[in-house]
């Protein structure tokens, strides 16, 4: 157990989260996890479990929807997040977001929250067509509510997200100038000292925004089967980065550095002396195959993955699942103290005080 010495200053809030949709991947990684490991140590940090908006599109399968959110939490804890460090947030288990949520949504035009290219994009991808839930698209507004209930300066995400964090961001300006009397025309660091309840957060992405599949063509997910998992075995491994497709046979002829493998090479091979001379080689066409760079991206991928899968093994193992549950029910405790204060202040600001 490591702990920070205390210190006086307040640290710069963090929050952001998954959908629980399943095991996390290698894309998740060097988009996001790979950041919220990094920042646990310098920030107070809140990973959210987004398990109500897994509702929105499989509102029939609650069994699923249960465990997807412990085996995320479970690879979570695997790839790095530490429980003594930060805190795990079960959205469910937190009903001021569900309230801000509503708050939030007479804020937002319907038009807005549709035209959300991230919400498009899903409604296009998942193939919802026009059978999706009423709920479904106001997942986007659930977002703006899980993140501002915390009160977060950052937001980690993959690139994908950045549209919601656009729209938060939004929204939360327009709470600010509604209730508290906040000018329009504030800047958006300066909100707070203007009187606004809501700090406008800023995303930020990971150091590789979208991580390409293994097809080589489409960003990697977990519905294309394109995906490398966290808990993929050596020999799993081996045989899917095999698997990635850069369309060149000859070694002897110049490459392109900018295919699926060599994003692939830049994002996981951890010696940059090293990423330059495969660059360099491959450019040239010097006598550097595929197969040897496939290799070489295999061995580094399984070096990153290898102690995440002890200890994901460690929480699979008898004991395990009562330990996660812990700390799902420990940790609701902190992040329900820091939601109903915000609501609380946003009730107030909103005049919904009777009771007081
Ligand atoms: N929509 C995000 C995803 O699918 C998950 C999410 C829910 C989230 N609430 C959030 C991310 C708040 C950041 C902040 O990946």
């Amino acid at each position: 157990m490591r702990s920070k010495s205390a210190s006086s200053a307040p640290r710069t809030r963090v929050l952001t989260g998954d959908t629980p949709s399943g095991r996390l991947h290698i894309g998740h990684w060097v988009g996001s996890i790979e950041n919220r490991v990094r920042l646990q140590d310098d920030y107070e940090c809140y990973f959210l479990i987004a398990n109500l908006h897994a509702f929105t599109t499989r509102a029939d399968q609650p069994a699923e929807i249960a465990s997807d959110t412990i085996e995320i939490l479970k690879d979570w804890l695997a790839a790095g997040i530490d429980p003594d460090r930060a805190t795990v947030v079960v959205q469910s288990e937190v009903p001021a977001i569900t309230e801000i949520t509503w708050h939030l949504s007479m804020l937002l035009p319907f038009n807005r929250v549709m035209r959300n290219p991230t919400l498009k994009d899903e409604l296009d991808v998942k193939g919802l067509g026009d059978k999706y839930s009423f709920g479904f698209p106001l997942y986007a507004v659930g977002q703006c509510a899980d993140i501002l209930a915390f009160r977060p300066a950052l937001v980690p995400v993959g690139e994908d997200q950045l549209a919601h964090i656009e729209m938060c961001r939004e929204v939360a300006r327009r709470f600010n100038h509604t209730y508290c009397g906040v000018d329009p025309a504030t800047p958006d660091a300066k909100h707070v000292e203007a009187g606004g309840l809501l700090p406008i957060p800023e995303g930020l992405v990971g150091r590789v925004g979208r991580l390409v599949g293994i097809d080589g063509t489409q960003k990697m997910s977990k519905s294309l089967g394109n995906a490398i998992y966290l808990t993929d075995s050596t020999t799993q491994i081996k045989r899917k980065v095999a698997q990635i497709y850069t369309g060149r046979v000859d070694m002897n002829a110049p490459g392109d550095t900018q295919n699926a493998l060599f994003q692939y090479v830049r994002s996981f091979v951890t010696d940059p002396a090293r990423v330059a001379e495969l660059e360099d080689r491959y450019r040239r066409g010097d006598a550097i195959g595929d197969g040897h760079i496939k290799v070489e991206v295999a061995a580094a991928i399984d070096t990153l993955l290898s102690p995440m899968r002890e200890r994901r093994a460690q929480y699979d193992a008898s004991g395990g699942e009562d330990i996660v549950l812990d700390i799902i029910r420990t940790h609701a405790a902190r992040a329900n103290a820091v939601a109903a204060e915000t609501l609380g202040a946003m009730r107030e600001a909103m005049k919904l005080r009777f009771t007081r």
